[in-house]
């Protein structure tokens, strides 16, 4: 096992409910920049259960936050942060709202351009605002990391900024959000939560079977839950198990003190900032491709996947080859497009 510093701040406030206490969790006398997508909290009724909330608080709005958060549209949130001397913003959505919320909270603090921030891959980054989450789409883990990813339509650019002052304060996660989603959004969650651990799997043995142990149980949680999850989104018990899950996928946990392999992500970010293809099916495209390229390094721990996750047998090779071929099966019986 390598050498490792795993600290995550981040409180998880998780049940059904949990919502309606949210303003146990927020400080006194705080302005807030409530932060928030297009539709759909407006739709399933989400938008009117959190300003129920937060009557004793003075709120500001900024929504229309679209997918794969838009560097320029953000300038305004960062804009209205001055003005109206904000001092918290509270998001509600999916990974692109968290994401833009984590944005803006650095860049309103910040001295200088903040696409160079940006591009300082979030090193530059010195203090943001406080923020927390009401999390809407169980899939990225935005909602307890510290990672945000933005993108420059003009440059044809989606990068990721990193750094310890973009975990949020607390998270609520209520797994009746669950309910509201889309298919083709539940699909997503399920494949980008499974690359997530897949990609700090997959690399080459290094003596950690207690990351490795973590990371093979989520990922056979994950493709338990996958038929019962898209056949009944409303079943709190199996949705609450998918929350968690896809939470655990990327918080730090799993991946600290083991290699990391995050190239099928890179090579997605370029797909989604070129031909603005949804995160999680650049991601199935991509993997078994990456695979097959680094078959030599990666056979080991793909065979140990292959026995461990699928239940194939024969040698190493045999295995890593067919373990290679089943996740391609799985993410092509989400309806996911045919890999390139
Ligand atoms: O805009 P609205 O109307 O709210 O609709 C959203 C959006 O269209 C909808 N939605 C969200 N919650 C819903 C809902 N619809 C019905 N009911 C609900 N409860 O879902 C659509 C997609 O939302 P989005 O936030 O874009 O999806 P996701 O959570 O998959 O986030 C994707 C973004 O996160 C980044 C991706 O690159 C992408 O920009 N990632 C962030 C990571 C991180 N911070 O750690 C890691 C990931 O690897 C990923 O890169
Ligand atoms: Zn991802």
């Amino acid at each position: 096992m390598n050498s490792f510093n795993f600290h995550n701040p981040t409180q998880i406030i998780f049940g059904e409910n949990k919502i309606n206490n949210l303003k146990k969790y927020l400080p006194k006398g705080i302005k807030i920049l409530l932060t928030y997508g297009r539709q759909s909290i407006h739709k399933n009724g989400l938008y009117h259960q959190i300003i129920s909330q937060l009557s004793d608080f003075e709120i500001i709005e900024f929504g229309n936050i679209k997918p794969n958060p838009e560097y320029t549209q953000l300038q305004e949130a960062v804009k209205l942060i001055k003005k109206e001397k904000i001092d918290f913003i509270l998001a509600v959505g999916g990974g692109s709202v968290i994401d833009a919320t984590k944005f803006i909270a650095a860049a309103a603090l910040y001295d200088g351009d903040t696409w160079e921030m940006v591009k300082s891959i979030g090193k530059d980054i010195k203090k943001a605002l406080p923020f927390a989450c009401i999390l809407t789409l169980p899939a990225t883990g935005s909602e307890m990391n510290n990672a945000a990813v933005i993108s420059k339509r003009d440059n044809a650019e989606k990068l990721l900024i990193i750094n310890k002052h973009l975990f949020p304060q607390f998270s609520i996660l209520d797994p009746q959000v669950v309910a509201s989603l889309p298919q083709k959004q539940i699909v997503n969650g399920i494949v980008d939560a499974f690359v997530h651990i897949l990609e700090q799997y997959i690399t080459y043995p290094s003596n950690a079977p207690i990351q490795d142990g973590f990371a093979e149980t989520l990922l056979k949680t994950l493709l338990e839950l996958t038929p019962k999850i898209l056949e009944n989104p409303k079943d709190i018990d199996v949705a609450s198990n998918f929350m968690y899950t896809t939470t655990l996928a990327l918080n730090g946990l799993i991946g600290a003190g083991v290699p990391q392999d995050w190239a099928t992500h890179s090579i997605g970010h370029e797909l989604t900032a070129l031909f603005d293809i949804d995160h999680a099916r650049t991601l199935a495209i991509i993997i078994p491709g990456v695979w097959e390229v680094m078959f030599e390094q990666k056979k080991e721990k793909l065979a140990q996947y292959g026995k461990n996750i699928w239940n194939l047998k024969g040698t190493t090779n045999e295995i890593a080859e067919q373990a290679i071929e089943k996740t391609d099966e799985f993410f092509q019986s989400l309806g996911i497009l045919p890999r390139i």
